[in-house]
């Protein structure tokens, strides 16, 4: 279906963010079906966008949430996830989220490292409560995604180093008020070549048995998000492929009598729902280059000054010829670029422009960054 927007949404001042609540119900309908009920454990990664309207859909549709801060816990508490529902993961917890997430009896600590198994024991116990823990591991899988958001190798700064592991388990014999029920693993995210699943399955095989001849059977094994989105045809690709991802774990994931596989997927779920809507404010003619110049720009969606990503950009007010154009903000930095180059029907001041596919990472990475203020959201 190509994309548009309400009628009534035409006025509305911008820049501001339109979200079609329809297709993330489709989505999530999708999503639950591939995932079929009790086979996976879908945890929604709120840090791809946590508006209360969005999270309250994606609860009634029955997944669970993945924190990464104590205002994500509290925010997914907020919007009425059960806190059995809830894990908390991060390479940098505070001992004000930590208190926080066991305050709320939350289902999982997806933990990194010794020092922080340490801190959890220490502040669980001051609470009387036992933290229940699984240890993120960090499999050394390529992801082949962007540097940035690629997170399982060794070089990278996040989970627990497959050498260190034994120590880490070892250590948990001193810390009683821990207790390990499962493995996890997050490789990095806009993944598309879904191969990169397979290994992270046979890593996690392979670490399983290795454990289970250390006398460690764990009942839940979380293997992260990261499934990735069409940003190129989102005409045609506008729900991802869950079936294909659910499909290399239930191939390749040897998983246990009674385990339960959990995934923590974020941008698939609410990517495609989400649009940037914008003005274009002028159309300057240099001598090298036609820019559009909109009145959105990297403080509401950062992803290509920071990523070079790719967004679909569509005017919705011109059916004029094709000329090419490079598409800016306002911002004063030169990164400050949505793309360049891209062909548009003939742009004038005050054509409607539609920046798809930004649902995921976009206004929850917006900034205030020369005093622009928030964009809203509207839903429909
Ligand atoms: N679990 C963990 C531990 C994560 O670090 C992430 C994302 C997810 C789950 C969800 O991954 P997803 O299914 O959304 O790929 N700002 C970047 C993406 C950063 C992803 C960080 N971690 C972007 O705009 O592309």
């Amino acid at each position: 279906m190509p994309f548009h927007l309400p009628a009534e949404l035409a006025q509305q001042p911008t820049p501001f963010y339109y979200y079609d609540l329809p297709l993330l119900d489709q989505t999530l309908a999708a999503l639950t079906a591939a995932a079929r009920p009790g086979n996976f454990q879908v945890h929604y990664a709120l840090k791809a966008n946590s508006n209360l309207p969005i999270l309250q859909r994606i609860r009634a549709a029955g997944l669970g949430a993945d924190c990464v801060s104590g205002g994500e816990v509290q925010r997914a508490l907020e919007a009425g996830f059960a806190p059995d529902h809830v894990v908390f993961a991060g390479v940098g917890k505070s001992d004000a989220e930590i208190n926080r997430a066991l305050a709320a009896d939350i289902f999982c600590f997806n933990a990194e490292s010794v020092p922080e198994l340490r801190v959890l024991n220490e502040l669980a116990a001051a609470q009387g409560r036992v933290a229940r823990v699984a240890l993120r591991i960090n499999p050394n899988v390529d992801a082949h995604t962007h540097a940035y958001i690629t997170t399982g190798l060794e070089a990278n700064k996040f989970g627990i180093s497959l050498q260190d592991l034994a120590g880490v388990i070892d250590s948990l014999d001193g810390l009683p008020h821990v207790e390990l029920i499962g493995l996890h693993a997050h490789i990095g995210s806009q993944i598309t070549n879904l191969t990169v699943f397979a290994a992270l399955s046979r890593k996690l095989n392979e670490l399983q048995t290795w454990l289970e001849g250390r006398g460690h059977q764990l009942p839940h094994l979380n293997v992260g998000g990261g499934l990735g989105i069409d940003y190129h045809t989102p005409d045609e690709q506008l729900i991802p492929d869950f079936a294909a991802y659910f499909g290399m774990f239930e191939q390749h994931l040897q998983r246990r009598p009674g385990q339960q596989v959990h995934v923590e997927l974020g941008r698939a779920v609410v990517a495609q729902c989400g649009t940037l809507v914008s003005r274009v404010l002028y159309v300057k003619e240099s001598q090298q280059v036609r820019f559009a110049i909109l009145d959105a720009g990297m403080t509401e969606l950062i992803r290509p000054a920071l990523y070079g990503s790719h967004h679909h950009i569509q005017n919705l007010s011109s059916q004029g010829p094709e000329l090419p154009y490079d598409v800016v903000g306002p911002i004063c930095e030169s990164s400050d670029t949505f793309a360049k180059g891209v062909l548009l029907p003939e742009t004038r001041r005050g054509d409607l422009v539609a920046i798809r596919s930004a649902g995921a990472y976009g206004e929850v990475m917006a900034s205030g960054y020369n005093l622009r203020e928030k964009a809203p959201a509207v839903y429909r």
